[in-house]
């Protein structure tokens, strides 16, 4: 039997993935595997636990304060030992973290195809996002099969010279983890407390906002609340030691009655609180599209996006890190209804929340016809990348 293993390591890439697995498991043609590297620790078993997912392995890499050298090197020691064993048929991976690209590396290394989720996102900037812009143009290189969320990302896929064959655009599974986690919520004290009070959801961990721009991004979140006394800021803190130590700094200085800063939450809390919320000020790429799929206005603490689409809708602003800036856009968001309405836009651009069916229908026919797919000469397929439809 042909076995599929699927390898992810972060919260981000647990969340979208988890979705998969659980579909990939109703198909009884082939086996479907788990590996997850615990590039992070708690934040992966948080979400392992809502799934009810128990990986078949657990390379449990994780070191506090993890360098990337160190981390990359370890991924990619410890996945290739696993892959020479299993020696899977097909190798998944998400998006663009370090676990991605050293597991399909690795892959590529062991001549095991790669099948890469959330294919296709560039901001254009090799350095921005750092180092996953990098990572995700790299698994490009190798994959063997992309699955595009949107049309956007199949068409930088396809003008990079990948076969049109072999590029599926399927909608993201992000909206097949909100769909799942819906059914799950509950009540929340939090957001009960702050019943008819605007909530604003804040998280930033990106590596380029560590330091002097997430403290600006702090600072900006005071003034917010110092200037409009019906908000309410909710920002679960990354674990990251280096997120905590610019918030305990702004934060801790004054403790802001408004403000509310809390351990991780779990993703059926977290989605919970995003569909109350008002606005969102993230740096998260996994928090924009949600917030996207929930129609609620979105300011994304960033100079670039991978994610340009939501922009083009109108559903969000880029507005970088500046104090000033963020802080007047986001009181226009907030005091401004006309204004807010005009971001409002329950948006359909990550899909219906059926992705994972269809990436798994896919797989399903890469592993009946490999050969096919495998054997079809690459040159040919670049020839006809200019002529293929979107079908
Ligand atoms: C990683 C991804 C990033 C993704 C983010 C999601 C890379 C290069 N970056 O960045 O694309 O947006 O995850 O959150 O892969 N830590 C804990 N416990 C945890 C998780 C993390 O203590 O459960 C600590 C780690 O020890 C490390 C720090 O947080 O010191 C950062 O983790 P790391 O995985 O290196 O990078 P992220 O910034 O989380
Ligand atoms: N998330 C969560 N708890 C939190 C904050 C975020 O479960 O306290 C979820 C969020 O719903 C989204 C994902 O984590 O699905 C985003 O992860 P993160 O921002 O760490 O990474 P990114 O998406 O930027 O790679």
């Amino acid at each position: 039997m042909k076995t599929v293993l699927i390898i992810f390591g972060t919260r981000p890439e647990a969340i979208k993935m988890c979705p998969l697995v659980r579909e990939l498991k109703t198909h009884r043609e082939f086996q479907t595997l788990v590996a997850v590297t615990g590039q992070h620790r708690e934040m992966l078993t948080e979400v392992l636990k809502v799934f009810s997912l128990t990986p078949e392995f657990d390379l449990d890499v994780m070191k506090p304060g993890q360098t990337l050298l160190a981390l990359n090197g370890a991924l990619l020691f410890r996945i290739g030992e696993l892959l020479e064993t299993l020696r899977p048929d097909l190798v998944l991976v998400h998006g663009d973290t370090a676990t991605a690209f050293a597991a399909a590396t690795a892959a590529f290394f062991c001549g095991i195809p790669i099948g890469h989720v959330e294919a296709g996102l560039r901001s254009g900037n090799i350095h921005a996002p750092f180092p996953e812009e990098y990572n995700r143009s790299a698994i490009s290189l190798i994959s063997t099969l992309d699955f595009a969320p949107t049309e956007v990302a199949k068409e930088t896929l396809l003008a990079m010279g990948k076969p049109c064959a072999r590029v599926f655009v399927t909608g993201n599974t992000v909206v097949d983890a909100l769909h799942f986690t819906r059914d799950l919520r509950g009540r929340i004290p939090l957001t009960e407390d702050a019943e008819g009070k605007h909530i604003v959801f804040l998280t930033s961990h990106r590596r380029e906002n560590l330091g002097d721009a997430q403290r600006s991004i702090f600072r900006a979140a005071v003034r917010i609340a110092d200037a409009l006394p019906d908000v309410r800021i909710i920002c679960p803190l990354h674990r990251n030691p280096q997120v905590r130590t610019a918030a305990r700094e702004i934060f801790c200085a004054r403790k802001h009655p408004h403000i509310f800063l809390t351990e991780p939450f779990d993703v059926v809390t977290c989605h919970h609180v995003l569909s109350q919320s008002t606005l969102v000020l993230t740096d998260s790429g996994g928090i924009q599209e949600e917030a996207s799929a929930l129609g609620v206005p979105l300011l994304v603490l960033r100079d670039t996006t991978e994610r340009p689409e939501i922009v083009r809708a109108g559903a969000a602003r880029l507005v970088g890190t500046d104090e000033d800036t963020v802080t007047a856009e986001a009181c226009r968001i907030l005091s401004d209804e006309r204004y807010r309405k005009s971001f409002e836009k329950s948006t359909a651009l990550y899909g219906d929340g059926k992705a994972s069916v269809r990436i798994a229908e896919k797989i399903s026919e890469f592993l009946a016809n490999q050969m096919l797919f495998l054997d079809k000469p690459i040159e040919k397929c670049y020839n006809k990348v200019k002529s293929c439809g979107n079908a």
